[in-house]
């Protein structure tokens, strides 16, 4: 199982020592809130434009219009970007998909905690490098882990959905096997990683790395 920790729970008195304290780490997940889509504010680009990344990181557009923040995120040089197709719809999701590509990016895709994975078309499916799937309503990190995104996750293995998929929220060391035994490739750890003492991170990150 590989890592990405969201950095959304770390502290930003201390965010680049932070980001050092999770080197070992597959890659670094950013978790964009705009608060309209989702009721709350994260970071922006001031904020990490001014910092080091010691791996690549993605971008999780919690935003509308998602399709008008990907010059940033590349420029910062994410390698993923993904966005929610709730608020885009399927059409719009497909051309944004492909959008991506064409930057020789990872095109991602989200299903939030509520949606069901049939939201996802045949089509998306056939494209997406990554789907993200949520396994709390988004906004907020440190929420409780909703089991359903288990049967999401087998339901698009079932499909023949090859890409990657990556599951966010409420994830920790007690679930997590059962998320690779479903199918998954990646977590998004935020709370049970970087509320922990930063001395701690990297033993936490190989317990992942070794599931
Ligand atoms: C929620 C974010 C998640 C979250 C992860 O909207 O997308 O990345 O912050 O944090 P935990 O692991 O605490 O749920
Ligand atoms: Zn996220």
């Amino acid at each position: 199982m590989k890592i990405s920790p969201s950095i959304l729970d770390a502290n930003f008195g201390t965010l680049q020592q932070d980001l050092n304290s999770i080197a070992t780490a597959d890659r670094i997940h950013l978790d964009i809130m705009d608060g309209h889509y989702v009721p709350n504010l994260s970071f922006g680009l001031p904020v990490l434009k001014g910092l080091t990344y010691p791996v690549e990181t993605e971008a999780h557009l919690m935003v509308n219009n998602p399709g008008a923040f990907f010059d940033m995120f590349e420029a910062i040089g994410c390698k993923t970007i993904t966005f929610h197709i709730e608020n885009t719809g399927r059409a719009e999701a497909l051309r944004l998909i492909k959008n991506l590509q064409a930057r020789g990016l990872k095109g991602g895709v989200t299903i939030d905690g509520y949606t069901e994975a049939d939201f996802l078309s045949d089509e998306i499916l056939a494209v997406a490098d990554q789907i993200l799937v949520m396994s709390v309503k988004a906004g907020f990190g440190g929420q409780s882990f909703m089991t359903t995104s288990i049967d999401k996750i087998k339901a698009l293995r079932a499909r023949g959905y090859k890409g990657e998929i990556e599951v966010d929220g409420g994830v920790n060391l007690d679930n997590a096997q059962s998320l690779a035994d479903a199918g998954a490739d990646f977590v998004v750890v935020g709370s049970a990683l970087m509320k922990q003492p930063a001395a701690d991170r990297a033993g936490l990150i190989t317990q992942y790395q070794s599931i």
